[in-house]
């Protein structure tokens, strides 16, 4: 995609590795919106970067969904890029899921409709752009699944999953749709201090704009990048290892 001239919206943009694509994208000379659920959060960036727009919005919700698309397209008709990629990660033991069902369909609402919904209220204003993108941010762990997240690995390969319809589907029309595949990358997500093992933020945020300014449709980082070609062997053996890992550095799971 062309990386300058665009107006962009980036839900969960306010922080981690929403921010970071934000901040890329105001360096070099696009129109960014940013949309989360906490007001005070936004007012920060807003504050660091004021050139930034800002405004709340739930993404689970289908009400807040539909007057953010209103709004945003009536305020920013040039818009043309829509990034989903707000999201939240639950660790769930299935043997003892004793919440809510809300708590656990929360993620679901967030991670998949949300996206989903957004991209198909979006469609009709996109397609009337002459250059248009939609950009999901999905997880390695769509490929290969967390096991101690199993709500939220099913939701990423779900989002994998629409991903590739969209794009078929969207083929004859000026909208490209593109995927980002991040590895564990440091930062808030699930909780502070979760992700501290995770890929240096900045490192990773760079590399996915090496990958947009090639065209790539589907960009990978590290070791999702091996896992986007890697056997149906190699992602079970690799699923295992990884749940084993876990299992043994978090005994109380
Ligand atoms: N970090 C990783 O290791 C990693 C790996 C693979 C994929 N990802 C994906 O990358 C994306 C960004 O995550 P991150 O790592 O940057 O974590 P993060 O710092 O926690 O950012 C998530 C953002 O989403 C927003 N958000 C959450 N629920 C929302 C809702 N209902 N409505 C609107 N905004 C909402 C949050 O803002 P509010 O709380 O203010 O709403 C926050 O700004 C997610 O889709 C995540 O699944 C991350």
């Amino acid at each position: 995609m062309n990386l300058s001239g665009n107006t962009i919206l980036i839900t969960g943009g306010a922080s981690g590795i929403g921010l970071a694509f934000a901040e890329r994208f105001l360096e070099r000379g696009n129109e960014v919106i940013v949309v989360g659920r906490r007001l005070e959060r936004l007012n920060e960036v807003k504050e660091k970067f004021p050139q930034l727009h800002v405004r709340t919005c739930d993404v689970s919700k289908a009400d807040d969904r539909k007057s953010l698309v209103e709004w945003v397209t009536s305020e920013f008709p040039k818009l043309n890029v829509l990034v989903n990629n707000a999201g939240i990660q639950q660790r769930v033991n299935l043997l003892r899921a004793e919440k809510d069902w809300d708590y656990y369909q929360n993620e679901i609402a967030i991670n998949v409709e949300g996206p989903i919904h957004l991209s198909m209220l979006l469609i009709p204003h996109l397609k009337q752009q002459s250059k248009a993108a939609i950009m999901n941010v999905s997880s390695g762990l769509a490929i290969m699944p967390g096991v101690w997240v199993p709500i939220y690995s099913s939701t990423k390969a779900a989002i994998h999953s629409f991903s590739t319809s969209l794009r078929h589907q969207l083929a004859g029309t000026s909208i490209e749709v593109i995927e980002v595949f991040p590895p564990a990358v440091n930062t808030d997500l699930g909780g502070v201090g979760l992700h501290t093992f995770g890929a240096p933020l900045d490192h990773f945020a760079d590399s996915i704009f090496k990958g947009l300014k090639a065209n790539q449709l589907e960009i990978g980082y590290g070791g999702t990048e091996e896992r986007l070609n890697a056997s149906r062997a190699e992602i079970a053996e690799g699923t295992k290892r990884a749940w084993e890992g876990f299992l043994k550095n978090n005994p109380d799971f």
